[in-house]
Order: structure tokens, then C-alpha cells, then sequence
């Protein structure tokens, strides 16, 4: 099989590149954050605190998550339960940062990631994918833009929803994210050796699926000859 890893801070355009690379080569995307997500969305549904980690280590075990993809889409079930509309709320994104740090969730999600990786072709993204989830992945991308870019890309973003948004709050959190990212004691966020940075700063979406396609290509041997890349 042959496992593509991208892993990045929060607003580098990992879960938009990745897919773009996955359909260009026909690969299965893995979004590794959503499982994070359905974990935190459990943990949240059976009143458990973020802060609670003694509560999150033992409750952890009872979620039931598993992957399918309906129409080249990622959906999470919980349960059986499709839970993909419940991912994105700020309750779930608050738990999530907290309980992806307990070593028993990452431990249990690890898991299942090695396991999707290991049945067919993938492009995964999260944090850890080439550190820890899979080490010997062929292509490991570490995706990254300055603080300033990935708030002003999510400033325009609320923008254009007609949401609220104040620049300076949205580049203090992202900051304050990226530092809980990378000093965590378990899996902290940080560039596997043998990855390839890729700041997208200054780069265009297409630009940037293109660079990773050639890495790809150099790495794999895929895509040889193929104009279109
Ligand atoms: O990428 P995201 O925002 O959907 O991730 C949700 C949370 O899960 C975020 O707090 C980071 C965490 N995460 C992680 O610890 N390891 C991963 N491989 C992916 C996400």
C-alpha cells in the first residue's frame, strides 16, 4: 500500500490539499481530526468535563468509531450514527484539543488509522501521521504558512460567512493552538525527519497540490509522464 502523510498546524490547508492529491491519484483521504472530533463529540454527549482527564481515559473505550465513504466522502459514524454534521461546533472543537492529549484516545485512534492505512492507498492528515501514526509512510509532507497567513485565510473565510471576526483574536488563538500542538507531552505536533516542508505562505491552492504531487511522483514513481499533474 502506499501511505501519503500530511501533517501541519491548524490552518495550513492540510484537509483542502490533501483531498485535491487524494482524488488526483485515486487515493482513499483519511481525516484523522475527525476522529478526533466523534471522540470529543462522545465524551461530550455523556457529560464528561474537557477537563476531566481521569473521566476521558476510562470512558474513551466505550465509543464505538469507524470510517466509511459514501460517495467519496469521509463519514464518521459513532455508533453506527453519521456524525459528520456534529464536528464542527466550537463545544466539540474545545473538547477535542483537550481530549486528543489523553494517551488512551490517541492510543485507540491510532489504531484505527493504522489500520485503514495498512487495507488500501491513502492520503492522511493530522498531527502525528508521519512521526507516530506511520512512520514508514513513502511521502511525508509537513504542510505549514506564518501565523499571520493562516488568520487572515480564516478572517476572510468568517468573512465571507457574514460571521464576526476580529483579526487579532483569530491570530492570538491560532497561536495559542499551535503552542498546546506542539508542547503536548503525548504526540506533540513537529516535522517527522524525514518529511518535506511545504509553507504555503505565498503559494495558491493549485500551486501547492501540484508540489506535493511531484513529491509524490519522486518518491513513488506515480504519476510519471502524466502532463495533466
Ligand atoms: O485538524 P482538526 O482541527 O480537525 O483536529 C481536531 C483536534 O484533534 C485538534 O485539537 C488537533 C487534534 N488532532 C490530533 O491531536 N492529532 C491528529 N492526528 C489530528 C488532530
Amino acid at each position: 500500500m502506499i501511505n501519503i502523510a500530511i501533517d501541519g498546524p491548524a490552518g495550513a490547508g492540510k484537509s483542502t490539499i490533501a483531498k485535491k492529491v487524494a482524488a488526483k491519484l485515486s487515493f482513499i483521504y483519511v481525516d484523522t481530526g475527525a476522529m478526533y472530533r466523534a471522540m470529543a463529540l462522545y465524551l461530550h454527549r455523556n457529560g464528561i468535563s474537557a477537563d476531566d482527564t481521569e473521566r476521558i481515559a476510562a470512558a474513551c473505550t466505550g465509543a464505538e468509531i469507524s470510517i466509511e465513504y459514501r460517495n467519496g466522502e469521509q463519514v464518521v459514524l459513532l455508533g453506527g450514527e453519521n456524525v459528520n454534521p456534529f464536528l464542527r461546533t466550537e463545544e466539540v472543537s474545545a473538547m477535542a484539543s483537550k481530549s486528543s492529549a489523553v494517551p488512551q484516545v490517541r492510543t485507540r485512534l491510532v489504531q484505527l488509522q493504522q489500520e485503514l492505512a495498512a487495507a488500501q492507498n491513502v492520503v492522511m492528515d493530522g498531527r502525528d501521521i508521519g512521526t507516530v501514526v506511520l512512520p514508514h509512510a513513502q511521502v511525508k509532507v509537513y504542510l505549514t504558512a506564518s501565523v499571520e497567513v493562516r488568520a487572515r485565510r480564516r478572517f476572510l473565510e468568517l468573512q465571507e460567512k457574514g460571521e464576526p471576526a476580529v483579526f487579532e483574536t483569530i491570530a492570538a488563538d491560532i497561536a495559542e493552538r499551535d503552542h498546546r500542538d506542539m508542547t503536548r507531552e503525548v504526540s506533540p505536533l513537529k516535522q517527522a525527519d524525514d518529511a518535506v516542508l511545504v509553507d504555503t505562505s505565498d503559494m495558491t491552492i493549485d500551486e501547492v497540490t501540484e508540489r506535493i504531487l511531484r513529491i509524490v511522483e519522486e518518491k513513488t514513481g506515480l504519476l510519471k509522464g502524466d502532463s495533466n499533474v
